[in-house]
């Protein structure tokens, strides 16, 4: 009896490192997603999740993923799977861009620097917010700081707004430049700040503020609330020396941002930005195929299609469902980034034979980043990488090269 029990029988070696622990359990997107939620406070978890008014847009651009079928070739007679593309001109060991997300100290508090260190392992490229919590030098240097994983060198691209303040725009960008940052990203879809309602009803504010409800929700999430209140106050890094307000008082996002939004912002300001920036520069934000076709014709150097993760304009389409659209409008010329609602591997590849160059990804990494930390983002690109290898090598293709129109339905 024993030896039968012993056969079938098999202990996990316990993992001391706690994070790492977590880890073990995790199969999927969805459950990082479970365990952020576990772990953060409900105001965060929220923040993150979040989209805008009835979530539809946030929802749709998920399913639109799920409702691209794959069509299979067997007996191909492969010999290796190389999952690596070309991104901005440049080799990178998988389609993947991590997205500029505002506050990212909020999921844990190494911030921008884990998510900047775990990239550069991966040799994928990472766009850094203007809202970041880390600033524009700290984060070139923590990207230093490891080891790159792809061809060349690192890559860094810092996201800027058409602010009101220009002058202190153009010393963000100035300093992007210095710290060597590779391409500018433009985003065009917050004219004004989309309605996220979780948030109203949470009356959630950037820092949190100090209220019972705070309280109470740390006492309930002690693991985060430790974290929180032991490193340095969060701010939004950049700001402060150009004089704006750095957030380190508890002013609410939608107070700052509605003070430096226009809605008067047009295709022009593009020659303002190429005027004080020699590199690429990418719109993000478009949602149409018009509109990638202007993108195209004023001089981007890529498209990248979004909806802000839909926490923007509710009832605008999923990106994923423009790609083949747009690359028929804008031909080959100009690069496609396709932005939200990517939870896997194969969501590359489904891109990929749409006519995308590369898929970008926000919610996936804070989700890994509040349920482990910096090992959660590792762990949530490899599981980007191995997934989009798995999925070519059982659709029978070697390279993206071989990607087409007919892998898809
Ligand atoms: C918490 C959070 C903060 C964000 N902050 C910014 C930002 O500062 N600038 C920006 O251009 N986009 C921002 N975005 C949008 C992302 O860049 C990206 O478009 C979105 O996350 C893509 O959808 P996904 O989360 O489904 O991948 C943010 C998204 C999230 C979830």
């Amino acid at each position: 009896m024993f030896d039968t029990l012993r056969s079938v029988l098999r202990f996990r070696r316990f993992e001391t490192n706690s994070d790492r622990r977590r880890l073990t359990r995790v199969a999927n997107v969805a459950d990082l997603r479970r365990l952020a939620e576990r772990r953060l406070p409900g105001g965060v978890f929220d923040y993150i999740d979040g989209g805008a008014e009835d979530e539809i847009t946030l929802a749709g651009n998920q399913r639109a993923y799920s409702d691209i079928g794959l069509r299979p070739r067997v007996l191909r007679g492969l010999s290796h799977v190389d999952t690596s593309a070309i991104i901005l001109g440049r080799p990178s060991p998988m389609p993947l861009v991590l997205a500029p997300t505002g506050f990212t100290r909020i999921a844990d508090p190494q911030g921008e620097l884990a998510v900047a260190r775990a990239a550069a392992r991966a040799g994928v490229p990472y766009g850094l917010s203007t809202l970041s919590t880390r600033s524009i030098e700290e984060v070139a240097d923590a990207s230093d700081s490891v080891t790159w994983g792809g061809d060349g060198e690192r890559r860094l691209w810092f996201q800027v707004y058409t602010w009101r303040d220009r002058g202190l725009v153009k010393e963000m960008v100035e300093r992007a430049a210095e710290c060597r940052y590779e391409a500018l990203i433009l985003t065009v879809d917050l004219a004004v700040l989309g309605r996220r309602e979780r948030d109203v009803r949470r009356g959630f504010s950037l820092p949190p503020k100090i209220g019972l409800d705070t309280i109470i929700d740390g006492v309930r999430h002690p693991g985060w609330t430790w974290k929180f209140v032991r490193s340095e106050p969060i701010r939004f890094a950049n700001l402060s020396r150009g004089g704006g307000n750095d957030g380190s008082t508890a002013v609410s996002l939608a107070d700052f941002t509605n003070s430096q939004f226009r809605i008067d912002l047009a295709w022009d300001d593009l020659e303002w930005f190429r005027s004080i920036w020699d590199g690429p520069i990418i719109v993000k934000g478009i949602q149409t195929v018009e509109d990638a076709v202007i993108a195209r014709d004023v001089g981007f150097d890529a498209v990248c299609l979004s909806n802000h993760g839909g926490r923007q304009l509710d009832g605008a389409p999923a990106p994923i469902d423009l790609v083949e659209p747009c690359r028929e409008a804008v031909g080959g010329d100009v690069e496609i980034i396709v932005d939200g609602g990517s939870r896997r591997g194969s969501d590359m590849l489904k891109a990929r034979a749409l006519g995308a160059d590369s898929v970008m990804a926000g919610r996936t990494y804070l989700y890994a980043l509040g349920a482990a930390g910096e090992q959660g983002v590792d762990f949530v690109l490899d599981l980007y990488r191995t997934g989009l290898h798995r999925t070519m090598a059982l659709c029978g293709v070697d390279n993206l090269g071989e990607v087409h129109r007919t892998l898809v339905t």
